[in-house]
């Protein structure tokens, strides 16, 4: 069959027939009908052909990456059932969704996707770094803006948030999840879902979730992306799919499927994933699209010899929607003729599709107000949230002789260094529809706070170029304390952004001993959208903050702390290691045979900064670490406290982070994992009491290979801060 415009008359002229006896029976038309009577009564008016629209999605629009680059702009069927919407304007989506409405002959509307990974145009910190604010609360508030500005602006549905759990750092799409621990990133996670989906999907605030890349995209060997993943059942669902789980129970609309293969099963093509999994334990109801090209790229993989063979494998393994690649669209017709695929898995497919438009109101309210730009984007309190965000993400890793805060009388402030004055690169990869005009860069909000700043970049990126490190370094000498910062561009982390080694270029090392040999103190501020090399510019600073990729608000955020306005509460989500080399150094690994031996012999076996580090402008001290109870019973629950006192006298937040350790089980578990945490703000000299409720089920089992949790009675540790407890489990 050919789609072409002919067919598009003859649906046009069809509908005209049909029209009156269709008239008072289209249940689907009604909104006070349940979802599911409107969802079949649309699909049983379906023809194949508008159904395999239905499974296909195009772009329309600006194309916004390198990687996706389009052949070229195909012309919108008004029968599409997707388009992955590249414009920021009302006005183009506005006609386009007339024409699905009122040209198809059905009247489906149009979904709209887009990838706001973290903001929309107002662009909060990168991922990684919102886990680093242990702030689940900001991370809902982020999200929430994007949904608005997003919806405001024709997009129904983003492609957020990142699930994949972190496991090597110089795969360049770490910057996008939230860090390397499966707890934490599955309750930002269910953050992000709340903050986009809101109380109600079809409210026109809200916008679609999609969970991606189902399912274990990070375990690409060796940080390479798209590679090939080699994952155990057991550590597929002990680590990779817990945070789709929570997601999914938080309601979740819509999954996208990863690009990897799963040991030897693409996750394209992944029945046991998307069926059994996702649909069959944990009634997942909603739609699963294919990530850009993953069905076609079937083939590549070699899992399919055609694409027929591709259409076929994906669609039966739950895939619903095809991204881009046309696959479904000019595969599914023949499959379904010649007998070789049931209609009825391409209906599954349809209801999916179709029960998420229900859910957003689409058909009620398939068009936006035609609003102009001051009115949906960067509006103060957006702003204002991403400033205060972005300073709750920075992670202060060193301050000898607490020359953070800057004090009144070190004001003259010599800012150096190639991301002082820079707007694009603060962005991070994936900004979404963000312009760098609109970010304000480190030197204007220092600036903006009343330092007094002495700036010039004097160091490139990377290259060769040294011509600006003599002036630097007089800068430097002229001044109280000079501030460099140095970093990754936004380029350097992301898709297809891997990289062998994870240290900044050495003209950028080269810059900071040059310029700390003027004497005079220094803060180095490190933008970088991975965990990078910190030994040797740690060794050069005096005051050391990781600042990830802020966003729009970066420079303000940056001022904020330095001058002592914010107190900085970061910590670190994913491990800094000594270098790219000393990978593996996720926290959780499971114990070494011989814990005390085997390290790599020529480097050392610590990592430069640990899963957890950060430190503040604040001092705090752990108190005993008590529980109520020496044992509990499998149905039972233990309450576990710890004072924790600010010794100090400034204000600051704490997180505490409650680590469980079962050091002997049937499947061995890791050394250490994250079970609870809670980040509170106490006051100049006060002590607040943080509580763990243990509920055995919950908090001390695990999964094995099959999806099964098991709770085994025996001894177990906790871990609060620097204090341990046993307890045994009856
Ligand atoms: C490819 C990326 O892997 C995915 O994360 C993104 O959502 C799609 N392209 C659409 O842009």
């Amino acid at each position: 069959m050919s789609y072409g415009k002919s067919v598009i008359f003859l649906s046009v002229l069809a509908c005209g027939i049909l029209a009156v006896s269709c008239a008072g029976t289209d249940v689907y038309k009604d909104p006070s009908a349940p979802v599911e009577k409107r969802v079949e009564d649309l699909l049983s008016k379906m023809t194949l052909e508008e159904k395999i629209y239905q499974v296909t999605q195009w772009t329309y629009g600006k194309n916004m990456n390198a990687n996706n680059v389009e052949t070229s702009m195909k012309e919108v069927s008004p029968m599409i059932g997707s388009l992955l919407y590249r414009s920021t304007s009302p006005e183009y989506y506005n006609m386009i969704q007339h024409k699905a409405v009122e040209e198809s002959r059905l009247g489906i509307p149009i979904l709209c996707g887009f990838d706001a990974i973290h903001g929309y145009k107002t662009i909060f910190p990168i991922p990684l770094a919102q886990s680093c604010s242990w702030n689940p609360d900001m991370v809902a508030r982020s999200c929430a803006v994007a949904a608005e500005e997003c919806r405001l602006s024709g997009v129904h549905w983003t492609f957020s948030p990142v699930l994949d759990v972190a496991r090597d750092s110089r795969w360049g799409r770490v910057s996008e999840g939230y860090g390397e621990d499966p707890y934490l990133t599955s309750e930002m996670g269910v953050a992000a879902v709340r903050g986009y989906q809101g109380e109600d999907l079809s409210d026109t605030t809200s916008i679609a979730a999609c969970l991606k890349h189902f399912v274990g995209y990070s375990w690409s060997q060796g940080g390479r992306d798209y590679q090939y993943t080699e994952i155990s059942d057991q550590t597929l669902w002990d680590t990779a799919l817990p945070p789709f789980e929570a997601a999914v129970k938080a309601g979740a609309a819509t999954v996208m499927s990863a690009f990897n293969d799963i040991s030897g099963v693409p996750a394209s093509a992944n029945s046991y994933t998307m069926n059994e999994v996702l649909r069959g334990k944990w009634g997942f109801d909603g739609l699963v699209v294919s990530d850009w090209g993953a069905v076609v790229q079937l083939m590549s993989q070699g899992a399919a010899a055609d694409t027929t063979e591709a259409c076929m494998k994906a669609i039966t393994a739950g895939l619903d929607m095809d991204m881009v690649d046309d696959v479904y669209l000019t595969s599914l017709d023949s499959l379904i003729t010649s007998g070789q695929l049931d209609e009825s898995v391409l209906d599954e497919a349809v209801r999916r599709i179709l029960r998420v438009k229900f859910r957003l109101g689409l058909f009620e309210k398939p068009y936006i107000a035609e609003l102009p730009e001051s009115e949906r984007f960067l509006l103060e309190d957006s702003r204002k949230l991403a400033r205060a965000f972005a300073a709750e993400t920075f992670v202060l890793l060193k301050n000898e002789g607490d020359i953070l805060p800057l004090s009144s009388d070190r004001r003259t402030v010599a800012l150096l260094g190639p991301m002082a004055d820079n707007r694009e690169d603060l962005m991070g990869s994936w900004n979404g529809q963000g312009d760098a005009g609109d970010v304000v860069t480190i030197r204007e909000g220092l600036e903006a706070s009343g330092m007094s700043v002495k700036y010039f970049g004097g160091c490139p990126f990377d290259g060769d170029d040294r011509s600006g490190f003599t002036r630097a370094k007089a800068i430097a000498a002229g001044s109280d304390v000079v501030v460099v910062c140095l970093g990754e561009k936004k380029g350097w982390s992301g898709e297809n952004a891997s990289r062998a080694g994870i240290s900044l270029p050495r003209i950028q090392l080269d810059f900071l001993r040059t310029v700390a040999s003027a004497g005079k103190p220094v803060v180095v501020l490190v933008s970088s959208g991975r965990p990078v090399e910190m030994e040797e510019i740690a060794r050069h600073a005096d005051a050391l903050v990781e600042i990830w990729q802020p966003g729009t608000e970066g420079g303000n955020a940056v001022a904020d702390v330095l001058s002592g306005l914010v107190n900085p509460s970061g910590k670190l989500t994913m491990t800094f290691p000594l270098c790219s080399e000393q990978q593996p150094s996720f926290y959780n690994q499971r114990p070494s045979a011989r814990p005390f031996m085997g390290h790599y012999q020529d480097i050392s076996k610590k990592p430069v900064y640990e899963f957890g580090y950060g430190l503040s402008y604040s001092d705090f001290e752990y108190g005993e670490l008590r529980i109520d109870h020496e044992s509990v019973a499998t149905d039972g629950r233990l309450t576990a406290e710890i004072d924790v006192t600010n010794v100090s006298d400034t204000d600051g937040q704490e997180t505490v982070l409650w680590f469980i350790q079962d050091p002997v089980a049937s499947v061995t578990r890791p050394v250490k994992e994250l079970r609870h945490f809670e980040k509170r703000l106490i006051r100049a000299g006060q002590t607040e009491t943080f509580r763990f409720e243990i509920e055995p089920q919950k908090h001390l089992s695990y999964y094995d290979g099959d999806g099964v949790r098991h709770l085994e009675a025996g001894d177990f540790r906790l871990m609060a801060g620097p204090r341990k407890v046993s307890f045994a489990l009856l």
